[in-house]
């Protein structure tokens, strides 16, 4: 959560900065500001609410200066504020900071700040960095070493930018568990919390590691590990143009992601097949028959999205390769000493690669011995660095906080992943691999077909159900795996109060809830199980619902029991969740449009998690 900027060099910093901050609201935007050098001092605007706002303030409060740091705040300490946005200021206004994460010691250290009489201002945790800083500048008179004393001593994660008034040339950006790179320019140079920001200047970085600190000059970088050491690192070329940040002619970034999905899907099966057709071909992942052969479970932890797309693994790998699989939520799994050991491979999935509680997730089953395979979209980030194996999702940038073509990519690697397993274990005949991957070659185009002509439908159901207050979801097997998947997109954007079921454990309760009008949205894409959910919708329709119901093209009698429905194009069995999620995406989008919200900047949401 949290976005940071900073800039120096030879131009006026604010419009660098301010930009950057726009870019990086997807990472929180309860409040922004920004701190400027100006002649010989640090001046700092900020307010409570967007970076639009602190634009404002800006235009009535000018400041320029060729060196600044900017934040975009998702609050956790302190409600969101002036006062509690950052930055921060020491007490005699000489050191500024700005910071992502948790600090969290910061009472102990508060305390005993106080105790020496330093004043806080704010709820925040982020101020007893400020203060701790200039607690040992003023013994030691060495700023970086201040800075490299205060990160021994704070417990937690962080990514910050420091600013001094006795340095007035120079930023010190430090990492842990929270992510931050240095932008390379010519003649100026930069920090941020993601390439976004700084993708108008710069596509080279370097990647901060864990306990990694930066000073950064207009014409000077130089890196440190936690001892002090002087250390190099590769420059990191980023390969996204300035479009892949922009809007590009859609109402919201969510839109344009949605319609990004035949390309991404497209992406992720080039290349990713032997030159025969006849093998899956996964660049990073070293798992052959004698690895496979040594694990006899498979743990797949996730959060949000990404677990549903966790679970959709889950039912696949399961069925095609049966080995047991089990799916947990990182939170939940990483205080709940599972069982796993060096026999359990652990694939974690994350678009950011930041998420604390996959991350830690990570971390926890590599100390238990257990093999990790990462599948991430973020390149450099910390989960894709510290897994054994990554498979990338060649997403792109995923701006929208509602997660729309990252969750399509992670459910392509399940399926590359499956096969690649089944294949090495000899679980899956040449015969099917075959018809699978022409299947999966497919996908694209019928995804746009999808695009191109669902909307009409979607858009007219819509109008029809707007002032619904509660949604149902229902769906067996892989189809309830997208039930979760679509109702957790209209809770994120519409605020619609939404549930998922299982379609046959209705009836164990849930049922009780269905009552004249109420909106049941009802996926019946697996052909096997198809008879079972129909019955199940016929029995909320009899109960007064109205139903929503996306099937495989051809399953005509699905008409009978529902009031609308969307048809996806056939495909292979294992493959329909990528397609039936389609529909689901484009009617939380147009519910939470048609209701006015604001559906790229969710309330309470921020795109990367970050803190537990
Ligand atoms: C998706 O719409 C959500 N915003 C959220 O559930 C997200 O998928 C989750 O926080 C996990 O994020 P990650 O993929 O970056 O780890």
């Amino acid at each position: 959560m949290c976005g940071i900027v900073g800039y120096i060099g030879g131009q006026n910093c604010v419009p660098v900065l301010i930009n950057g901050l726009e870019s990086l609201e997807y990472r929180g935007y309860d409040s922004a500001g920004v701190a400027v050098i100006s002649n010989g001092a640090i001046e700092i605007r900020k307010t409570k609410g967007k970076v639009e706002n602190l634009r404002n303030l800006l235009l009535e409060q000018p400041v320029s200066g060729t060196v600044g740091i900017g934040h975009t705040r998702w609050a956790t300490h302190g409600a969101p504020s002036d006062v509690n946005a950052h930055p921060h200021f020491s007490n005699d206004d000489k050191i500024a900071v700005v910071h992502n994460g948790i600090i969290e010691n910061y009472q102990e250290l508060k305390e005993k700040l106080q105790a020496k009489g330093y004043v806080f201002h704010s709820d925040t945790d982020t101020e007893t960095v400020a203060h701790l800083i200039d607690d040992f500048y003023k013994q030691n008179n060495d700023l970086l070493e201040a800075v490299r004393l205060t990160l021994n001593v704070i417990e937690g994660s962080y990514a910050l930018g420091v600013l001094c008034t006795d340095y007035p040339d120079q930023i010190i950006a430090a990492r842990k568990e929270s992510p931050l790179i240095v932008g390379i320019g010519e003649g100026s140079n930069f920090i941020a919390s993601d390439i976004p920001a700084i993708l108008n200047y710069t596509k080279n970085a370097y990647i901060l590691g864990d306990k990694e600190f930066a000073l950064i000059k207009a014409d000077e970088i130089k890196l440190y590990d936690i001892d002090g050491n002087e250390i190099h690192r590769d420059v990191y070329t980023y390969n996204w143009d300035v479009e892949a940040a922009q809007k590009n002619g859609y109402d919201h970034f969510m839109l344009k992601e949605i319609y990004e999905q035949p390309k991404v899907v497209m992406d992720n099966l080039s290349r990713r097949f032997s030159a025969d057709g006849k093998h899956v071909e996964l660049d990073g992942i070293k798992l052959g028959r004698a690895e496979l052969e040594n694990i006899n479970q498979i743990y797949i932890v996730a959060c949000g999205t990404a677990y549903y797309a966790g679970l959709v693994g889950k039912y696949l790998l399961e069925r095609m390769v049966r080995i047991p699989v089990n799916s947990e939520v990182a939170s939940e799994f990483r205080y709940k000493d599972p069982l796993i050991d060096e026999h359990t491979l652990v694939i974690v999935v994350s678009q950011s690669g930041e998420t604390a509680d996959t991350l830690s997730a990570l971390k926890l089953a590599k100390a238990k011995g257990s093999r990790v395979l990462g599948i991430v979209n973020a390149v450099g980030s910390s989960i894709a660095r510290e897994a054994d194996d990554v498979l990338y999702t060649l997403a792109g940038f995923e701006i929208a906080v509602a997660s729309t073509k990252a969750f399509s990519a992670q459910v392509i690697a399940m399926y590359l992943l499956t096969l690649h397993i089944a294949q090495e274990l000899g679980t899956l005949p040449e015969k099917d691999f075959l018809e699978i991957k022409e299947a999966m070659l497919r996908l694209p185009s019928q995804i746009n077909d999808i695009l191109t002509k669902a909307v009409p439908a979607i858009r007219s159901f819509v109008d029809k159900y707007i002032s619904s207050k509660n949604v149902f979801y229902i769906g067996r097997g892989l189809d309830y795996v997208v039930s979760m998947e679509g109702s957790l997109k209209l809770k994120e954007i519409a605020y619609l109060h939404s549930e998922p079921y299982a379609a046959g454990e209705l009836k164990h309760g849930p049922i009780a809830l269905i009552e004249s009008a109420t909106l049941v949205v009802g996926v019946a894409t697996q052909e096997s199980l198809f008879d079972k959910t129909r019955s199940n919708m016929q029995e909320v329709k009899a109960r007064g619902a109205k139903v929503l119901a996306i099937a495989m093209q051809g399953n005509r009698s699905i008409e009978e029991v529902a009031d609308d429905v969307i048809y996806i194009p056939r495909t292979h069995w294992m493959l329909t969740s990528v397609l039936a999620n389609i529909p689901q995406q484009l009617f939380a989008y147009y519910m939470a449009l048609g209701l006015g919200e604001d559906i790229d900047k969710p309330r309470n949401l921020a795109k990367s998690v970050t803190v537990e």
